[in-house]
């Protein structure tokens, strides 16, 4: 349908969206994109915001105090987060700067509980380390067949307990999965959420360390705030079971790098998955070096399905809020 006559107003997108958000959002606004595949500098994303009245951000870009008070964007009004995480975002700042922020919930929840499980079973089924292994030797019986499984110990799911931290939307979709598998649920959240605990029969732990002590697998799927950040480290990894595993899909800052190395160096802990890292793109040269961890580059929304209704969930925030003139559904100030 063709667009109503409007003066367009200047859009900074800090990262190539799918084209149908791009055609979508050209039809409203005068877009200018950051053309290059790394996340964008701080200097360049303010340099790029001068004269804009939007900018449409990825969960990666910094967004602190000082970037949201540099006069060059100032005459920012709306933050249209590509993503749901605002952890890099200073809201309060924002807030009181009058800017408008959304962000695109709900489109990357099955993606990211898929991630999740399937990080689960390859974690339980020791997935990686085995195909490592048939690439180094054309023999591989005295480790598959051997009774004592001295090496690649595998483990079944069912009946093991899955703590989940964080019950939102993803949790509640990991939990969902995990219940086909036989497994028992249990989570920490700061409420509890009897509905949705009802559904897929989980138990509520009002503390982390009940959570901690009881579970098989430990799955973060919180928020990063400052209220999460370093809620698990050394004293929580020694809580844990000997042969627990850790799963974080939801942001590093949740998780002490430098401790969870150490526990996985000292076998505290039997093994981990980590999909976010505490300096993103940057991964720590001794998480590499670890063999009882698997390493993903943050792909928890690396679906083409996803990364497309993300990117019209952004575009639609945009316009109902520039030309609807109403406040999008996805509001989060
Ligand atoms: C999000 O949406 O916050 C994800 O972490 C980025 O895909």
């Amino acid at each position: 349908s063709k667009a109503p006559s409007i003066i367009k107003k200047n859009l900074f997108v800090t990262r190539r969206v799918p084209t149908e958000a791009y055609t979508i959002l050209s039809k409203y606004f005068n877009v200018d994109i950051y053309e290059e595949d790394r996340t964008i500098s701080t200097e360049t994303l303010l340099d790029r915001s001068k004269g804009c009245e939007a900018i449409m951000t990825l969960s990666l870009d910094v967004l602190n105090k000082e970037t949201i008070l540099d006069p060059r964007f100032g005459q920012i009004k709306m933050i249209s987060n590509y993503g749901v995480g605002l952890d890099k975002l200073d809201l309060v700042t924002a807030t009181k700067q009058n800017i408008l922020i959304t962000n695109t919930p709900g489109v990357l929840t099955s993606a990211t509980a898929d991630l999740t499980f399937s990080l689960i079973l390859a974690l339980s089924k020791r997935v990686v380390e085995s195909n490592k292994l048939m690439r180094k030797h054309s023999i591989y019986d005295q480790d598959q067949f051997d009774p004592q499984l001295e090496s690649l110990e595998c483990q079944s799911l069912e009946k093991k307990t899955l703590g989940l931290i964080g019950f939102g939307r993803i949790g509640f979709s990991v939990a969902k999965r995990a219940v086909s598998f036989g497994m028992d649920i249990i989570y920490h959240a700061r409420n509890e959420r009897k509905e949705q605990a009802k559904v897929v029969n989980a138990t509520y732990c009002k503390t982390l360390d009940q959570l901690l002590i009881n579970s098989d697998f430990v799955s973060i799927i919180c928020p990063g705030t400052p209220q999460t950040k370093d809620m698990i480290g050394r004293n929580e990894f020694k809580l844990m079971k000997k042969t627990a595993c850790l799963i974080n899909t939801a942001r590093g800052s949740i998780v002490n790098e430098e401790e969870l190395i150490s526990a996985l160096q000292s076998d505290e802990i039997r093994a981990a998955a980590i999909d976010v890292y505490t300096k993103e793109p940057f991964v720590p040269h001794a998480l590499r070096k670890l063999q009882n961890v698997i390493l993903t580059p943050h792909i928890g929304s690396a679906t083409r399905q996803a990364r497309n209704d993300m990117g019209i969930l952004a575009a639609q925030n945009l316009i109902d809020f520039f030309i609807k003139r109403k406040c999008p559904k996805h509001a989060v100030n």
